[in-house]
C-alpha cells in the first residue's frame, strides 16, 4: 500500500455559516480530480451543511476538534460521535492551538483519539515544538513526548487510521516557514518512531503532513521532500484559489 499524499485545510475560527458553505461550493466546484486527498476542516456549525454539499465530490471533511467525553452533561461539548453523525470522516487533533488555549494535555488528548477512532472517525494527530525548544534543540524530544503521550498507545489496526502533521508552532500563522530541510529532517525523525513503535512497513504507509505558513508559494517546494506527504494549511484554507493552488502542487 502507498501511503496517502494529502492536502488539509484547517479553516479554525472563521467563516459564518453562509461563508462556509461559499467556499466549500467553490472547491466542490473546481477540484474535481484531485491528485491527492483532499479535506477540509471546518468548524462544528458547519460539518452537516457541508457533508451533505460534498456527498458527491472527492473532498473530504474533517471536524477541527471533538470533547474527550463520550456523552452527557458536558455543556457546549460536541462529541466524536455527534461529530461522526454529520458525515464528517475525519478529527483533527493535538492542534497546538487547543492546547496551548484550551491546556488539552496528553492524556486528555489521548481520549479524544481513541474516542474519535472507536466512532469510526480517522484522526489527523498535530505535533510541534516551540520557538523556545527548537532554539534549545529540543524538538526531537518534544515530538516523541507527543506521539508517547496520546497515540503510541494504539494497536497497528488503529495506527491505520491516524495521520500525523508536524506544525512547529513558531512557523503557525506567523509567515515563517520551517525549511523543506528543517520539516524534512522532522518528518524522516517522525517516521522513524513510527517504525519503532508500529514496524517498517506501518512507517512506510504513515502519511505526515507540514503545517506552519505553507501556502500556494512554498508548497511545491516542501512537497518534494521525500518524507512531506502533504500540508495542513490555515490561513491559505481560506482562500479557493490559494487552498486548489496547494493542491495542484500536490
Ligand atoms: P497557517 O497555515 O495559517 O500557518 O496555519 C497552520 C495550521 O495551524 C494548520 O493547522
Amino acid at each position: 500500500m502507498a501511503r496517502i499524499k494529502m492536502v488539509a485545510g484547517n479553516w479554525k475560527m472563521n467563516k459564518t455559516l453562509q461563508e462556509g458553505v461559499a467556499l466549500a461550493t467553490q472547491l466542490k466546484e473546481d477540484v474535481k480530480n484531485p491528485s491527492c486527498a483532499v479535506v477540509i476542516g471546518t468548524p462544528f456549525i458547519h460539518l452537516a451543511t457541508v457533508a451533505e454539499l460534498l456527498k458527491d465530490s472527492p473532498i473530504r471533511l474533517a471536524a477541527e476538534n471533538c470533547a474527550d467525553k463520550e456523552k452527557g452533561a458536558f455543556t457546549g461539548e460536541v462529541s466524536a460521535e455527534m461529530v461522526k453523525s454529520t458525515g464528517a470522516e475525519y478529527c483533527i487533533l493535538g492542534h497546538s492551538e487547543r492546547r496551548a488555549y484550551y491546556h488539552e494535555d496528553y492524556e486528555i488528548l489521548k481520549n479524544k483519539v481513541e474516542l474519535a477512532l472507536a466512532n469510526g472517525l480517522k484522526v489527523i494527530f498535530c505535533i510541534g515544538e516551540v520557538k523556545e525548544e527548537r532554539e534549545a534543540g529540543k524538538q526531537n524530544e518534544v515530538v516523541k513526548a507527543q506521539l508517547e503521550g496520546s497515540v503510541f498507545h494504539l494497536s497497528a489496526e488503529q495506527w491505520k487510521n491516524i495521520t500525523l502533521a508536524y506544525e512547529p508552532v513558531w512557523a503557525i500563522g506567523t509567515g515563517l516557514t520551517a525549511t523543506p530541510a528543517q520539516a524534512q529532517d522532522m518528518h524522516a525523525y517522525l517516521r522513524s518512531l513510527v517504525a519503532d513503535k508500529f514496524g517498517a512497513a506501518a512507517a512506510e504507509d504513515t502519511t505526515i503532513l507540514y503545517g506552519g505558513s505553507c501556502n500556494e508559494k512554498n508548497a511545491a517546494e516542501l512537497f518534494a521532500c521525500p518524507d512531506i506527504d502533504g500540508g495542513l494549511i490555515g490561513g491559505a484554507a481560506l482562500v479557493a484559489e490559494k487552498f486548489e493552488a496547494i493542491i495542484a502542487a500536490r
